[in-house]
């Protein structure tokens, strides 16, 4: 038994913050000087200092001073292999793709190499405070095989799987439906459930898609239905175009995968910059998700994502925010909520600058502003909840795995610390929930991953900031 604990400031949340507009502040749990007790990763009692800590008598305490300490981070949509090409020069989706990243992602069908690339990979993970993602490997078994193997070394809670494709993708690089059948099987009898790995059926997207990958897929989702589903969708109008010619009994993207009875609980499409209010609707009503990726979107020039529209308590769809890493060009999730902000002004330009918007225009656009909260209840409790793992992380309730990260909000460029001292000013240098909403703000637009100082996987400590 091996019991601890952390005393500190703690923010999670027990709601979303969407729900209550105009009082976000109900949807926050805020512990001043709290106590997180952990025993075998586990977190066993959370709450104020002077309530827990009586009860634990004996309990060895580390102190975290001086920082907001947040459930980890969780990625919704990234890309293993592409570790190594983000930043590429110059193309949009499809072209980037055959220039890029199948040349790269082919090159983890070497051990050494997938086993390099997978380290950076973890790494940067963990230098940037996410302590789970949900992760594009590709076609290859060995790649997988790392993958899941470095995982298990780091302990992370991940979702991953061997990522098929079989169209508009050279040879070299391309599966066949029998073989990307055969070895997602081997994986999933090999790693799905085991310590914390999960499995993602993964087909590429329906642009890479033949039928017969969707219908092994499928066949896999019936053989083995807890499994997860991670795939792209609506990222690309030459990619929509392409999906609709050759699925051209599909009217529209997501019909391709409801084809195959793919979307339902645990289905992550990524991207979704274009999808149509009905799209929203059937996804919604399916309890299916969507990764909002806005560093990718925006590098790759996909489009705005429409947060607000997705949101629409009509057709609420469960979202998740991914880096999308190397379609995006940070591994870090702060930018992304930086990207995401400013994605949400541009829709709200569009909204309420072209026309005299009306009352639904107005509440669209009163969604598309990404505070601190929205924010950051997507990275850890909402991220959870679009993926069904709302039982296991994205809180500090009892039961949950013991992830978190320490930020330090004087720390970033060197704007940073005279910015957050300006809010601490303000507030009269008193610590409470609305400085620390603030200084959260200030985290995901002014500072970057040097705001992450710790970051604790299972109630150890996996990276400290030198
Ligand atoms: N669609 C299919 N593959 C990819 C990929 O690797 N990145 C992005 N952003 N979109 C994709
Ligand atoms: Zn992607």
């Amino acid at each position: 038994m091996a019991l601890k604990a952390v005393r500190g400031t703690f923010l999670d949340f027990i709601d979303d913050p969407w729900k209550h507009v105009g009082n976000e502040e109900a949807a926050v749990r805020f512990q001043l000087d709290g106590l997180l007790v952990i025993e075998d990763g586990i977190i066993v009692d959370f709450g104020p200092y002077d309530e827990v800590a009586p009860k634990h008598p004996d309990v060895e305490v580390t102190e975290i001073a001086d920082r907001i300490i947040l459930p980890g981070f969780i990625d919704g949509h990234i890309h293993l292999p592409q570790t190594r090409v983000l930043g590429a020069y110059g193309e949009q989706l499809l072209p980037w793709l055959q220039k890029w990243v199948f040349p790269e992602e082919h090159r983890y069908a070497e051990r050494d190499y997938a086993e390099e690339g997978t380290k950076h990979f973890f790494d940067n993970l963990l230098a940037s405070g996410t302590t789970t993602a949900q992760t594009f490997t590709t076609g290859n078994l060995t790649c997988n095989e790392v993958f899941f193997e470095e995982a298990s070394r780091r302990n992370m809670r991940m979702i991953g799987g061997l990522t098929g494709i079989d169209r508009h993708v050279p040879e070299y690089f391309a599966n066949t439906p029998e073989q990307f059948y055969e070895d997602s099987k081997t994986l999933i009898e090999k790693w799905h459930g085991q310590g914390r790995n999960l499995y993602a059926l993964t087909p590429r997207f329906g642009f890479g898609a033949s039928n017969e990958l969707l219908a092994a897929c499928q066949k896999l989702k019936t053989e083995h239905p807890d499994l997860w589903i991670n795939t792209h969708i609506s990222e690309n109008p030459a990619e929509i175009h392409g999906v609709l010619a050759l699925h051209d009994d599909c009217h529209d993207y997501l019909g391709v995968y409801e084809k195959f009875d793919l979307v339902g609980p645990k289905f992550t499409g990524g991207h979704g910059v274009w999808l149509s209010n009905d799209e929203f609707r059937r996804l919604s009503d399916k309890g299916a998700a969507v990764a909002f990726c806005p560093s990718s979107n925006l590098y790759l020039g996909s489009g705005l994502f429409r947060l607000g529209k997705a949101l629409d308590p009509e057709h609420r769809v469960l979202l998740s925010i991914g880096t999308d890493m190397g379609g995006g060009n940070r591994f870090s999730l702060l930018n992304s909520l930086e990207d995401a902000y400013k994605v949400g002004m541009l829709q709200n330009t569009i909204l309420d600058g072209s026309i005299v918007p009306s009352d639904q225009d107005l509440a669209e656009s009163e969604r598309n502003k990404l505070s601190s909260l929205r924010a950051f209840y997507l990275l850890t409790r909402g991220g959870a909840e679009s993926l069904y793992i709302d039982d296991k992380v994205g809180t500090f309730d009892i039961g949950k795995e013991a992830d978190f990260v320490a930020l330090d909000w004087t720390q970033g460029p060197p704007a940073a610390p005279w910015h957050a001292s300006l809010l601490l000013e303000k507030a009269g240098d008193v610590l409470n929930l609305q400085t620390v909403t603030d200084l959260l703000f200030g985290v995901m637009m002014v500072a970057d991953e040097r705001a992450v100082d710790q970051t604790w996987v299972m109630g150890e400590l996996a990276y400290q900031k030198a």
